[in-house]
């Protein structure tokens, strides 16, 4: 398996000046406005790229800081708990342990925040807390502006775009929103010539790269993502084990423990309650079908990816397959879409990025770095 390695940050501003065909110089061959001089800029503004995930929130700032956390908020739920616990927000792992005396909210759903569902209000106000409490782990000084690239998927559509401004008007004075595969592609200096897969827990992204800003017809977003796959792991495992007792929670961390596509791994096996006392269960086949359930859809996008590509190119766009984000850690997934590729696309060729939990934020960061003045929108 071929790695990349997320590049340092800190030449991110001398690499927009790489080649003639980048994506960034495309976009600045537009550009009228005076750019600020760097280290100006560098001191009043911090660039912070963040990817704004269902399950994990990611940034990587201008300042050397990386962070994440779980995309879970908890407020306390009435006077004892915030006896215990104080007002709150409380957020990612520490508000998972606490779940039981807050009421939970994971605003995202499917890459884009919640609405037109039952609590609209909760949800928006929940992602405007996640959004705020990621530029914090950014650490910004308080005499900096806050200038912030925002991941999104591929096919995010203007609503989304605008409940994103939304939360972040408050803690950022300029955003730029980016499709998260672009942005995990630009952060690897992946600008032509490859088609990058980002496998989040609420969408798969594809994105095909051909050496300018990709257009609407340059991706795809898949709902059957890291989400998707707990849910069909849990209903098979039911379906199996009807004695078993076991949470959603449980099951995405034997997910997160054990996934793989590849039967020589061994066997699988968790040790889940059956009425009140732990049993050791074999989960192996139903592992296997779960994490396997994510390959023909990806394998089917991909294939309308490279169809609708100049035909001199597609064999250079079917060999150079990136795959990205936390799904993407599935054992074998990489081998298992090259096989399929190679049976139903005549080839394929896939690679692994090393850092999923950072590529996106890294690229965004990338990104702010690179962008002249006219493309940011200013929220302050
Ligand atoms: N070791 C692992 N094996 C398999 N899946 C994993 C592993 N670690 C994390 N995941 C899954 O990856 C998904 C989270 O990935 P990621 O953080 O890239 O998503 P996200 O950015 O929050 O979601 P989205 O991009 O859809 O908004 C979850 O479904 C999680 O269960
Ligand atoms: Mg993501």
């Amino acid at each position: 398996m071929t790695t990349h390695d997320a590049p340092p940050t800190n030449d991110a501003r001398t690499s927009s000046s790489g080649g003639p065909d980048t994506p960034a110089d495309a976009v600045a061959a537009g550009n009228t406005g005076a750019p600020l001089d760097p280290r100006q800029e560098e001191q009043s503004i911090l660039y912070v790229g963040m990817d704004l995930g269902t399950s994990r929130t990611a940034v990587a700032a201008s300042n050397g800081t990386r962070e994440d956390t779980f995309s879970t908020i908890g407020y306390p739920k009435d006077v004892v708990s915030r006896k215990l616990l104080g007002d709150g927000p409380l957020f990612g792992a520490e508000a998972m342990a606490k779940r039981l005396s807050l009421s939970m909210y994971r605003p995202l759903e499917k890459g884009v925040i919640k609405a037109g569902g039952e609590d609209d209000d909760g949800n928006a106000k929940a992602a405007r807390d996640l959004v705020q409490h990621a530029i914090r782990l950014a650490k910004p000084r308080p005499d900096q502006l806050v200038y912030a690239v925002i991941g999104t998927p591929a096919e995010a559509s203007i609503k989304n775009r605008k409940a994103i401004l939304d939360a972040a008007k408050e803690v950022v004075d300029s955003v730029i929103i980016a499709s998260e595969p672009f942005a995990v592609a630009y952060g690897l200096d992946i600008l032509t010539d490859a088609l990058v897969i980002d496998i989040g827990a609420g969408t798969v992204d594809l994105c095909r790269m051909h050496g300018t800003m990709p257009e609407p017809e340059d991706q795809i977003t898949l709902s059957h993502a890291g989400d998707a796959v707990d849910k069909v792991l849990a209903d098979l495992i039911r379906k199996n084990h009807p004695e078993l007792q076991f949470s959603e929670r449980m099951v995405s961390a034997a997910k997160e423990q054990y996934a793989t596509v590849r039967k020589s791994d061994g066997n699988i096996v968790v040790t889940w309650p059956v009425n009140g006392k732990p049993t050791e269960v074999d989960i192996t086949a139903e592992m296997h079908e779960a994490c396997h359930s994510i390959v023909p859809p990806i394998a089917d996008a991909l294939g309308k990816l490279v169809a609708s590509f100049d035909p001199e190119f597609q064999s250079v766009l079917r060999g150079n397959v990136l795959l990205g984000g936390g799904g993407s850690r599935i054992r074998g997934l990489g081998d298992a879409l090259a096989a399929y590729m190679t049976e139903h696309l005549g080839g394929g060729n896939v690679t692994t990025v090393e850092e999923p939990v950072y590529a996106g934020a890294n690229g965004a960061l990338k990104i702010g770095r690179d962008m002249p003045a006219e493309y940011w929108e200013q929220l302050a």
